[in-house]
């Protein structure tokens, strides 16, 4: 199957954010670090499953502005490579967008810099290995 619809929402209890840390330590992501300030975002299929997570930080200070940062993304093994990293991501942005976050950053670990390019993210060069996306 070349995609998987899913239905994107905010991790809400201590239940949806271990079912992210959970497939974030089978897909061998190690560095979580579950705090009272990180957000979630859960990706739910059809059967009602969690497939997939973004943990993620708003409120960082940079240069007067709002910024966010991706600490842990991962899609199940089993249902990666159908967009739902993706509708993760883009579905995040839309979110901070709205808040009126002006910047989302991230440090691509498992050479997915590509992944985050394909989501509008580009090299900070001035901080390596960062990427980011203002908005
Ligand atoms: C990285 C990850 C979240 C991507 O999620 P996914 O659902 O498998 O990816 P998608 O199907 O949404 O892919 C979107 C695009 O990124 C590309 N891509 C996906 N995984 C990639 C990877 N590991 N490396 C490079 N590019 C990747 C896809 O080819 C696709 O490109 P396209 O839009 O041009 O077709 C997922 O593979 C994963 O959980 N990996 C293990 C955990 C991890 O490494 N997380 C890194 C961030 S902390």
């Amino acid at each position: 199957m070349n995609s998987l619809s899913v239905e994107i929402k905010p991790a809400r209890d201590e239940t949806e954010f271990s079912s992210i840390e959970h497939i974030c330590q089978l897909t061998r992501i190690s560095s979580i670090s579950l705090s009272e300030r990180i957000k979630g975002l859960i990706a739910v299929s059809p059967e009602g499953i969690i497939v997939g997570g973004v943990l993620y930080y708003v409120g960082f200070q940079h240069n007067g502005q709002i910024i966010a940062a991706i600490d842990a993304l991962a899609v199940h093994p089993a249902h990666q490579k159908k967009k739902i990293g993706k509708n993760i991501v883009l579905t995040l942005i839309e979110i901070l967008k709205i808040q009126g976050t002006g910047e989302v950053t991230t440090v691509p670990i498992n050479h997915t810099e590509p992944f985050y390019e394909s989501c509008g993210f580009q090299p900070d060069n001035e901080h390596p290995p960062i990427y980011m996306l203002e908005f």
